[in-house]
């Protein structure tokens, strides 16, 4: 009996903490919302802005490509003043035929076709590109996805400033899945949020533009972490310099319908990789790091990595109690089962499953070269 209800205590401490934690980190970051990015912001671009290399990693995007290009071409920037590099590793339909069309028709803007023999994964051909990339600033972005007509100008202009470092945009997803709108919703805040504050823990492939210099500095792009696009964000922030999605970037997504669960895994595996190295670094240099950065990187390690837990824990123990016949427990058990009604707590929920599922994958398959989920 006392033992039952130990243990009942004990699963509602830990699930209390799993919901405690993120909502002070939500308090704070809505606080952080309101401030602005403390940047001067140089919007009149001059007659010559930065030359932009546009690197396009390939990998079977013939049903999306030639929609790509069009929407690069129709950036509201001067065509002189960027190069898209395709980078294409061995794809086996019809990406480079359908490139090759449209370059020939499309002269007025320079593209290069890179083709790597075999497939080594997204940031190895990233770093084949940059070997050819002419630019100052090198612009990432993903087959799947479009660019709003101004994002290319504006994610420039972001980069003038001597301390912005990096700069990524804000996700739009295409998908009548309530699950995802509900998810980037909240996550799309808190990336602004912590842009304001300091960097983004996060970044997206769809637009993920950096100063080549700093990225020479930090020796290209990791190919030992799945979230390239993070944690090459992450390293810069180390060394001081701001990576920020700004307000005003922003870019479509494309979000499978067949393959969902799996595409979100491999996700969050990503990203628990990128959280694990950077929460190292800041045990082993963390006085290097900038103090905001170093709050913002210490309470996302702890949200992705620990936290998930922290609710499978105190669920069990609650469960077990219930099993015990603790009527308190069963209740509990109620309460959680109807609260999944709520839009929110469910999406919480299938996060924190995702997490603790992604984990443990992690620990026999890393995905640092992934299967192609159609969108
Ligand atoms: N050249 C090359 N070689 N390109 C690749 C390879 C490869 O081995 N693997 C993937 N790509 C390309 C794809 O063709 C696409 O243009 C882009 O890299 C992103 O791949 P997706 O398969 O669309 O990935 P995603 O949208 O699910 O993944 C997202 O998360 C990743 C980290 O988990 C994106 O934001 C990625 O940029 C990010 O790396
Ligand atoms: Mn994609």
């Amino acid at each position: 009996m006392l033992l039952t209800r130990l243990i009942n205590v004990l699963g509602v401490i830990l699930i209390s903490i799993h919901f405690i934690a993120p909502s002070i980190y939500y308090v704070m970051a809505m606080r952080w919302l309101r401030s602005d990015y403390g940047l001067r912001r140089i919007t009149e671009l001059d007659v010559d802005p930065s030359f932009v290399s546009i690197i396009i990693p390939t990998y079977n995007e013939a049903r999306v490509i030639i929609q790509k290009l069009n929407n690069i071409y129709s950036q509201d920037y001067p065509r002189n003043r960027f190069e898209v590099i395709i980078v294409d590793s061995g794809s086996t339909d019809e990406t480079i035929e359908l490139i090759h069309e449209w370059v020939k028709n499309h002269k007025d803007v320079n593209v290069q076709v890179i083709r790597e023999s075999a497939r080594m994964g997204k940031a190895h051909a990233l770093n084949t590109a940059l070997r050819y990339a002419k630019g100052d600033i090198i612009m990432i972005t993903d087959a799947d996805s479009i660019w709003m007509s101004d994002s290319l100008k504006n994610a420039v202009s972001w980069l003038m400033n001597d301390n912005v470092g990096a700069v990524s945009c804000n996700k739009v997803p295409r998908t009548d899945k309530d699950i995802e709108t509900e998810y980037r919703g909240y996550y799309g805040l808190l990336r602004v949020a912590e842009s304001k504050r300091f960097s983004s823990a996060i970044f997206h492939g769809e637009l993920a533009a950096y100063k080549r210099e700093l990225l020479e500095k930090i020796g290209g792009f990791p190919t030992d972490v799945g979230a390239d696009d993070s944690h090459t964000a992450g390293l810069i922030s180390m060394m001081g310099y701001r990576a920020i999605i700004p307000e005003d970037v922003r870019c479509i997504e494309y979000v499978p319908s067949k393959g969902y669960w799996s595409w979100r895994v491999r996700r969050a595996q990503h990203l628990i990789q990128h959280f694990s190295r950077i929460l190292r670094y800041m045990i082993f240099n963390g006085r290097s790091i900038p103090r905001e950065y170093r709050q913002i990187m210490l309470y996302e390690s702890y949200l992705h990595l620990i936290n998930p837990w922290l609710f499978a824990a105190g669920l069990a123990l609650i469960v077990i109690s219930a099993l015990h016949g603790s009527l308190i427990s069963m209740a509990l058990l109620l309460v959680g089962l109807a609260l999944l009604a709520i839009r929110f707590f469910r999406t919480w929920v299938v996060t924190q499953v995702i997490l603790i599922v992604a984990a443990i994958r992690n620990l026999w398959n890393k995905e640092l070269v992934w299967k192609k989920i159609e969108k």
